[in-house]
């Protein structure tokens, strides 16, 4: 999946609250200096009461409900403060100021949890569109690899084979279980490009010439254009794209080499040789596990090291996937 583009309020919030707290420290300090001579003044001292409710609004958007409760606290802790030392010969007057205090932690609080609720309203919207576009890829895929039977069932077959070994060969690598979705997915619709390949060349049951192996291997290049459109299916496009690149750079279509190929097509391609060795094809007979590893093991170079040593395992241990 792509990563996570909106920043939310919440993580702007580290970098907010050096700002926010001294915009109070600043709006306390310049409340305490200013003079209580003039008639001016004292409007000024009004002016800066509602000046505190500055940061407790913006710590409740940009750091969440308790902060902003805290600072409303801290500012009315200040301005108590303020008005019972500088404005003692006004006892009822101060009575009236405690109001302030009060509005103070009722914006705080009220503030906060409409930010919040905002935010986890725009959280659930997210998530929601989120679903929606992974069921649409997933439809997608579905509908492709569908295309792909009916064109080819074989090759459809032997898709749904490597998804069962690259699962597998991914749980054995620790790959995460979002991943290992991602990597099913690939797997599936890996050969779907073969439906762009004519049929004398694609059903030909003898050898192929090098024109028409180059057919063939235009296969990952289709296969990309075709998943390419489908909205969150980039990833697995790359990945398909991918899925005869050689670690030692001799593979195809673009000869990448080592980590410039995409982890999952690194297993990817470690599933699909594996699968395509045990199967039956019109030119070779079906192979037992044991023949079809020493083949690999011979391939060095040519197929990820991690991912082979991954399958032996899952072999020795009995562990591979039933592939019928
Ligand atoms: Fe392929």
């Amino acid at each position: 999946m792509p990563a996570e583009s909106v920043v939310t309020v919440r993580e702007r919030g580290p970098g907010a609250w050096p700002w926010i707290a001294l915009a109070f420290l600043a709006i306390g300090a310049v409340h305490l200096l200013v003079g209580r001579a003039t008639h001016g003044q004292h409007l000024l001292h009004l002016v800066f009461g509602a000046a505190y409710l500055l940061p407790i609004v913006a710590a409740a958007a940009w750091l969440g409900v308790r902060q902003a409760v805290l600072l409303a606290a801290a500012s009315g802790a200040v301005y108590l403060l303020h008005t019972g030392t500088a404005w003692v010969d006004q006892p009822m007057e101060n009575a009236n100021r405690v109001v302030l205090v009060a509005i103070y932690l009722f914006v705080g609080v009220v503030a906060g949890v409409l930010v919040e609720a905002a935010e986890r309203e725009r959280r659930a919207r997210r998530e929601a569109e989120r679903s929606a576009q992974r069921d649409a890829m997933v439809q997608a895929i579905a509908s492709l690899s569908g295309a792909l039977r009916e064109r080819d069932d074989g090759t459809a077959s032997h898709c749904e084979r490597v998804a069962r070994v690259a699962v597998s060969l991914g749980e054995a690598l620790s790959i995460p279980p979002e991943r290992l979705h991602v990597l099913r997915l690939a797997a599936v619709v890996h050969d779907v490009g073969k439906i762009g390949v004519r049929d004398d060349v694609l059903f030909k049951p003898g050898d192929l010439t090098s024109e028409e192996r180059g057919r063939v291997e235009r296969h990952a290049v289709i296969a990309a254009q075709l998943l390419r459109p489908v909205r969150g299916a980039e990833e697995i496009a790359e990945i398909v794209l991918c899925h005869h690149e050689c670690p030692d750079g001799s593979g195809y279509p673009r000869g990448l080499g080592g980590d410039r190929i995409p982890p999952l097509a690194r297993v990817l391609r470690v599933a699909d040789v594996f699968a395509a060795l045990l199967e039956a094809r019109p030119y070779k007979g079906r192979m037992s596990v044991a023949e079809v590893l020493d083949r690999m093991r011979a391939l060095s170079g040519k197929l990820d090291a991690p991912s082979l040593a991954a399958l032996e395992r899952l072999a020795a241990s009995e562990a591979l996937p039933d592939l019928g």
